[in-house]
């Protein structure tokens, strides 16, 4: 049975249902108040599509059957309240225009199943709603999903979807992965080679790195500065902030096979690399010379142009899995240690760092990096992605630097879902839906003032194993759902929390992402067509321990 009142994520607090309500129709209005009118556009695009009806705008203050909604400023901005009243009237009341739409969400959820799809299904123009109150407000401000797009190439129409997506789980934050060493996935006029080159490869690695096969179709694709302002302007009609990534000074080869001067050409016959065709952790990194400082700064300055600083305050610049060899290897990064008086290698990443750090906070931006900037000192006003777990987390918080937990181990939505042998391309340690459901993102012990730079969480999909749409549907859900309600609501400890309420509100919740048409893996497991038989993950030798 599927009752509408499962909600995902739980809010914080209901008074109801009632036995009476209201009724949708034709004649129902919508009025919005001022800063409201995204959430009017979108009530309109959205239920008005599912059930056929015109929900004509009102002005009317004191109208009946009308939704209403307004700002009210003593409630914190994504807080909401929802009235459903039985004087045929529903009341969204937002702290700011984001709890308003977040409120918006929880009214599709409460309409059923049915207001999840593009077009009516029923011959009645209606939709019922029992009477009754919810009061809301999200655990955490950073509720994120970091989408790879360089590994697997998702199409504009497709990323659009997912911001949907967020947004119907009360999402706010999309890390948009953009470079990598297999491919370079957004437009920069001043050097059209970066995509005109660095966007294709000719094969892939077909599963783990140590499969033995390929999938010799080409691959590529990349988003032109319009399509990059369309995916920015359709997230902020949906109050999600977007942190583009652009990754250095490792996971660079697509970059420097169409720029070889970005490598370290003295060690390595750059001219000759290709977009990567294969997975894992790459040895070409940027060489550290005043060139590659100044072509980055250029990427950077149309990146905030079509970033603006209103909805993606953070600009992501990696930093993650900078292999060192090439550096130490090469003469020319060894004097340029020298002649910039640091100690080592490590060291050299950090200048990489801290040079985009100044560079973007003198331009009224974030730094915010994968964990590994921490190592050799890091700038303030600077933020971590924390994905080796929690250590470097703790660590940055401890040193009042702000935090986006989003630990490998728990929440890497690429990692395998469940143990048995039928899950495509496994890879990583087995995260069931309950393990999922029961990721704390503020780790035991930390002091309140560190616990205070938890900004919140996010879940991460890294797409080597992903080809297509179908495949990242089927990693991130149903799992995406649990991790929303991580997020959002106040939950009690991992240990206390109600998995199997959960699990009984997802009955609830797979009839609305069947309406979406998303792709999830089954509760009993994959379907056939799901499956990737004889392509190998990491071999299933057991779950690596947790570290
Ligand atoms: C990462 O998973 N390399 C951030």
């Amino acid at each position: 049975m599927t009752h509408p009142m499962d909600l995902i994520p739980a809010p914080a607090r209901v008074e109801g249902p009632y036995r009476c309500g209201f009724v949708l129709d034709r004649g129902t209005t919508l009025s919005a108040a001022a800063g409201t009118e995204t959430t009017a556009r979108w009530l309109r695009d959205t239920l008005g599509a599912a059930f056929g009806l015109p929900l004509r705008e009102t002005t009317d203050e004191n109208a009946t059957n009308t939704v209403r909604l307004r700002l009210d400023g003593g409630l914190a901005p994504e807080a909401y309240r929802l009235h459903v009243l039985v004087h045929g009237v529903v009341e969204i009341i937002g702290g700011g225009p984001a709890g308003v739409f977040w409120g918006a969400q929880t009214l599709r959820q409460l309409l059923g199943p049915e207001a999840f799809r593009a077009a009516p299904v029923s011959k009645r123009p209606f939709a019922g709603l029992a009477a009754q109150t919810i009061e809301d407000a999200p655990r955490f401000g950073w509720r994120g999903l970091m989408l790879d797009v360089a590994r697997h190439f998702m199409p504009k129409d497709d990323v659009l979807r997912y911001l949907d997506l967020l947004a119907a789980h009360k999402l706010n934050v999309f890390h948009f992965h953009l470079t990598d060493d297999q491919g370079w996935r957004i437009e920069i006029k001043r050097h059209p080679r970066l995509t005109e080159v660095g966007s294709w490869r000719a094969r892939s690695k077909w599963g783990h790195r140590a499969s033995p096969l390929w999938d010799d179709t080409p691959h590529g694709g990349f988003y032109t500065q319009d399509d990059i302002r369309e995916i920015v302007a359709y997230a902020a009609a949906r109050h999600i902030t977007v942190v583009p990534e652009i990754d250095l000074p490792g996971h660079s080869q697509a970059a420097i096979s169409a720029y070889p001067e970005l490598g370290n050409t003295d060690v390595v016959d750059t001219a000759a690399l290709t977009v990567w065709d294969t997975w894992g952790v790459n040895p070409n990194v940027l060489a550290p010379t005043e060139t590659v400082l100044r072509f980055y700064e250029g990427v950077f300055e149309e990146v905030l142009d079509l970033f603006p600083a209103a909805t993606s305050p953070f600009v992501h610049v990696g930093g993650d899995e900078c292999p060192k060899d090439q550096w130490k290897a090469s003469p020319a990064a060894q004097a340029r240690i020298k002649e910039l008086g640091l100690a080592d290698e490590d060291e050299l990443q950090s200048w990489f760092i801290r040079h985009f750090d100044r560079w973007l906070a003198a331009r009224g931006r974030r730094l915010i990096g994968w964990d590994e900037i921490l190592e050799g000192g890091l700038a303030e006003g600077a933020a971590v992605s924390s994905w080796r777990g929690y250590g470097g987390g703790i660590a940055a918080a401890e040193a009042g630097h702000d935090v986006v937990m989003c630990p490998e181990q728990q929440v890497y939505l690429d990692h395998r879902q469940a143990p048995g042998e039928d899950e495509p391309m496994p890879i990583g340690y087995v995260r069931t839906l309950e393990d999922v459901y029961r990721f704390e993102p503020v780790p035991p012990g930390l002091s309140p003032e560190a616990a205070a730079h938890i900004l919140g969480t996010q879940a991460n999909v890294w797409t080597e194993v992903m080809e297509n749409r179908s495949r990242v549907d089927y990693q991130v859900f149903p799992r995406l759902a649990a991790f929303a309600e991580v997020a959002w609501s106040a939950l009690p400890a991992p240990e206390a929390r109600d998995y199997p309420a959960f699990a009984r509100r997802m009955h609830t919740h797979y009839a609305r992402l069947d309406a979406l048409g998303v792709d999830y893996r089954p509760p009993t497991g994959p379907h056939p067509r799901q499956q990737r038989p004889g392509v190998l993950g990491r071999p299933l030798e057991g779950t690596p321990p947790i570290v």
